[in-house]
């Protein structure tokens, strides 16, 4: 445990261990996905509740999330940490070291769109997390809290922002990560790089699919939804 928090405090150490919780991260993001797809299943929300109650009760989850929450933080705090560092370590030497301002650029773009990406979740848990344990006194199923949500064209709006925002942070991620890890120059590459693509085109694409699907819906019903 020494060992490991001596590891964290080096520059390599914090590095990683951005690296390691943004792939956590976005494990999470898959499978987050892979329930919400339910949402287009057109069998008016019944198998997509059926999910969302077992991932809402089952005790493993429930440890789950708290390992997921422990992840969020480890990774916004490390990358904060490490920005602060990298900032007062190179004070004015860009105008002479091309390099070191485009990395100094990715860094703070990666640290404005997760900026972006935390308040989205502070939004998002608001009405989903909070919304479907405290504040639904009218009894609304999580189908229809979504379906609810998403009848409103300004939530929409914020939420497709977001997903644009989300894929902006993870391509950037993706890259650090790679240098971090090593395989900038591997013979997979390529492959890594289509792995990386799947996640930061394709699952925000299919995020936001979920809001215009709901947007179509809300005014195909003429405004009932
Ligand atoms: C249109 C897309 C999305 C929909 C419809 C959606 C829906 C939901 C719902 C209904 C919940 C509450 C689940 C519960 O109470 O058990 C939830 C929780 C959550 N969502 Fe999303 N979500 C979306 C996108 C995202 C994205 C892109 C992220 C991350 C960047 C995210 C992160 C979370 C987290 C961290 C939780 C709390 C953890 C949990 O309860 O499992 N969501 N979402």
């Amino acid at each position: 445990m020494g060992t490991l928090l001596q590891f964290y405090t080096s520059s390599v150490g914090k590095k990683l261990a951005v690296g390691l919780t943004g792939l956590f991260l976005c494990s999470f993001l898959v499978v987050h996905l892979g329930i919400n797809l339910f949402l287009f299943a057109g069998d008016g929300g019944e198998s997509y509740n059926m999910y969302a109650e077992f991932m809402a009760t089952n005790p493993l989850i429930k440890m789950l999330e708290v390992v997921l929450v422990v992840g969020f933080l480890l990774h916004i705090f490390t990358s904060v940490i490490l920005w602060f560092k990298n900032r007062s370590a190179r004070p004015e030497r860009y105008a002479m070291y091309d390099a070191a301002a485009s990395s100094e650029l990715s860094s703070r773009v990666t640290l404005l769109t997760g900026s972006v990406v935390f308040m989205f979740l502070v939004i998002h848990l608001r009405t989903f997390w909070f919304g479907s344990r405290y504040g639904n006194e009218a009894g609304y199923t999580m189908y229809q809290l979504v379906m609810r949500a998403f009848g409103n064209p300004v939530y929409d709006l914020l939420y497709i922002t977001s997903f644009v925002i989300l894929g902006y942070h993870l391509r950037h991620g993706f890259q650090s990560a790679f240098q971090t890890f090593g395989i900038n120059n591997s013979r997979y590459t390529r492959l890594i790089e289509l792995i990386a693509a799947i996640f930061w085109l394709v699952v925000p694409i299919l995020f936001a699919a979920i809001p215009l699907y709901f947007l179509r819906m809300h005014y195909m019903t003429g405004g009932i939804v």
